[in-house]
């Protein structure tokens, strides 16, 4: 299992590119699904969540190739599966997204329930009750959601939760529904737009992505298209508290910063010095680090992907800052970790205290999942001496060779087998 060796220390400096959106490629890669044209996307990032969906779609009978260029062909023109199995939606929850699209062009799915995870329970009720409102029978049986129908129709889908991938199974189901679907509280998440947008060049009729109300009429068939997917916002955001927590000076290229206001705002505010630009911004570094509260909130507000993250730059605050955490029940996990390297955090249920002050020391610490591997090791880049993270499989799941990209940044970092 490989391991991420890290010296703390060393300012980061320089430019960086950031990659596809892991979270934008998933649902656009199922959308294949929805028609037997090729669809063409471009900016895919070469990250293991990618690679799995790949082996789902192969598994159903797609063709489905990922290249490390970042292009992916994808064509589900024989599938003769209809079934994601568990071995591999225990793998990758998101493959809970097969669901939409397969009920919706081929009217019935055998999913596996994607279980919880380490930051929560993760149920996946309000994607079935949608489909349910839609006219899909959906039974729960050994572990799997089976669900059939025949026909879907246009409904008024109201979520009581927010959720992203409730609203882009949803919103891929009703694309091939008779008549119109609202999803109202829906996700604005950028991802969501992202996939909207895609949707719409297959011939979908989408509006209001991006709002709380999308409306999509439905129609006979989608067709085939080219598309670039959106930068990895979340990407850009831990590599802005890396130019941060280092004070260092960075400049990340290839991204939308409207994606990451709050985030970018609230880095401000700790004192670090940010200038943004149409498609890349600049951060720097500046002592002191102000502590300073956050609440994660569905977009656009702080981001829960960026909660991690922060938390290690309020390690190096000059006061105390309370986290908190409102999405997922069980995301402090990274916490642990870091108060074995010395921090003082204090979890109080879904609050995280966290006071500033302490340094840092390395130590052999344990990821535990996707971002929280990147938060720890962003506290190593400022930790006194070596740490070295374990399981990193959970930070190559949605980053493509992050000790590459911050190895050129001047951080002193390599992988170890
Ligand atoms: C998406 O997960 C992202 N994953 C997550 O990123 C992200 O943390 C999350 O959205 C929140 O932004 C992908 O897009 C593949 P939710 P998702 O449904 O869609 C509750 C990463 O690191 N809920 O928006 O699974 C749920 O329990 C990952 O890349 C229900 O109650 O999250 C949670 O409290 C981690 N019933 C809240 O909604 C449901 O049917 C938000 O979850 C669905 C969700």
């Amino acid at each position: 299992m490989d391991k991420i060796r890290v010296i703390g220390g060393n300012r980061l400096s320089g430019r960086i590119e950031i990659s596809g959106a892991k979270n934008a490629a998933l649902p656009a890669m199922v959308a294949s699904l929805l028609t037997s044209d090729v669809l063409h996307l471009e900016n895919v990032p070469y990250v293991r969540d990618v690679l799995t969906t790949r082996n789902l779609l192969q598994k159903m009978g797609g063709a489905a190739e990922v290249g490390e260029d970042g292009t992916a062909t994808l064509r589900a023109f024989d599938i003769q599966s209809f079934e994601a199995p568990y071995e591999l939606v225990k793998t990758m929850r998101a493959s809970i997204l097969a669901l939409g699209p397969l009920v919706g062009r081929f009217k019935k799915a055998r999913v596996s329930l994607p279980g919880g995870c380490a930051i929560g329970t993760r149920p996946v009720n309000l994607h079935i009750a949608g489909l349910e409102r839609m006219g899909a029978v959906c039974e729960i049986a050994h572990g799997y959601i089976e669900a059939s129908t025949t026909g879907l129709h246009g409904s008024y889908i109201l979520m009581e939760t927010v959720t992203v991938t409730g609203t882009e199974n949803l919103m891929m189901a009703a694309t091939l529904a008779e008549g119109e679907t609202v999803l109202d509280n829906a996700a604005c998440e950028p991802e969501v737009s992202d996939l909207a947008g895609l949707l719409r060049s297959m011939g979908a009729q989408i509006e209001g992505e991006g709002t709380r109300t999308i409306r999509i009429h439905g129609v006979k068939k989608l067709h085939g298209c080219r598309h670039k997917i959106m930068a990895d916002r979340i990407e850009a955001g831990t590599f802005a508290v890396a130019g941060a927590i280092t004070r260092g000076d960075v400049e990340v290229v290839n991204c939308n910063p409207r994606h990451l206001t709050s985030v970018l705002t609230q880095l401000s505010q700790t004192g670090a010095e940010v200038t943004i630009g149409p498609d890349h911004f600049r951060v720097i570094g500046r002592d002191p680090i102000l502590s300073k509260n956050v609440t994660t909130y569905p977009y656009p507000a702080f981001p829960t992907d960026m909660q991690a993250q922060y938390m290690a730059l309020m390690t190096q605050g000059d006061a105390s800052a309370v986290i908190t955490e409102t999405i997922f029940e069980n995301r402090f996990m990274h916490a642990l970790e870091m108060i074995r390297m010395g921090a003082d955090i204090t979890i109080d249920g879904r609050q995280a205290i966290v006071k500033g002050g302490q340094p840092l020391t390395g130590a052999r610490v344990l990821a535990s999942d996707l971002r929280a591997s990147a938060s720890l090791i962003l506290a190593a880049l400022v930790a006194k001496g070596e740490t070295v993270v374990d399981r990193v499989y959970h930070l190559d799941r949605g980053y493509h060779r992050i000790e590459e990209k911050l190895a050129r940044l001047g951080a002193n970092i390599e992988r170890i087998q």
